[in-house]
């Protein structure tokens, strides 16, 4: 996989999955254009990768479209983008459908899908110049089945799956593949300090669904789209 020069944007590349995404491109060779919201995080990026000079960052909220815009225009200052990662998403759970306020439920729209959709919105049209492009955007299992207590999450996360495929078959026109990885629980610090006694062997590790970001990113990945990949870890 050849990625020297190709552009990337990662939106939420300072997070726990966009960390090692970022580092698995650099390492790679591409040019990686990171989306941060907190400085401070952005600093820490940049010390794990020992400042390296293809690494660049613009503070963007990915909520709102005239920050995504102004983001795209300065990556496509970069003469191309290829590549679109979208990792930024949270998660609600425990909180049962009558429970749930209207703040908590737009929150999860908007954290797992609209900020996908302004991402993308913005980002098509470089890639329909050029007529290439890949995105990954990141699902879950909760968005594959629903649960108890994650009706928000859960159904934020189909709708990413859904929107993937529509990404897919208006992309075909263009040579852009559009895919969704499925992570089951990932080894982040956050999931071991909120379940300390799980079995962390078992969770995916966020380098390992890196390379499978990476393969999808890449040139032989051109015949995969539409697809909804999971990336579950030892199960
Ligand atoms: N962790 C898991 O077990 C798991 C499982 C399945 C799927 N996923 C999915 O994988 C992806 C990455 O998860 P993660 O655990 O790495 O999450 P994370 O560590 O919380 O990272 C999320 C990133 O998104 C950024 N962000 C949040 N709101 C933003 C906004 N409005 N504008 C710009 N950036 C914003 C955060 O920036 P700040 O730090 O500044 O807030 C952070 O960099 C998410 O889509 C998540 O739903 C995770």
């Amino acid at each position: 996989m050849n990625f020297k020069d190709k552009v990337v944007v990662i939106t939420g590349g300072t997070g726990a999955l966009g960390s090692a995404v970022t580092s698995a491109f650099l390492q790679a060779g591409a040019k990686v254009f990171v989306t941060y919201r907190s400085e401070q995080e952005f600093d820490a990026l940049k010390a794990s990768v020992n400042a390296h000079a293809a690494l660049t960052g613009i503070k963007t909220n990915v909520l709102d479209e005239a920050s995504v815009k102004a983001m795209v225009q300065q990556a496509a200052r970069f003469g191309r983008i290829e590549m679109l990662v979208n990792l930024v998403g949270g998660y609600l759970g425990g909180v049962p459908v009558t429970e749930m306020s209207v703040e908590q439920w737009d929150k999860m729209i908007d954290l797992n899908l609209k900020s996908a959709f302004l991402c993308c919105k913005h980002v098509l049209p470089v890639m329909m110049q050029q007529n290439v492009g890949r995105i990954i955007n990141v699902g879950s299992i909760g968005g594959l089945q629903g649960g108890e207590g994650t009706s928000a999450y859960g159904a934020s996360k189909a709708g990413l799956i859904n929107f993937t495929q529509s990404l897919a078959a208006e992309g075909k026109h263009y040579t852009i593949t559009a895919n969704a990885v499925i992570p089951g629980t990932i080894d982040t610090p956050a999931n071991r300090q909120a379940m300390p006694q799980a079995n962390f062997d078992e969770w995916v590790k966020p380098e390992a669904l890196a390379q499978v970001i990476l393969f999808l990113s890449s040139e032989e990945a051109q015949a995969i789209t539409g697809a909804t990949i999971p990336v579950l870890g030892k199960l």
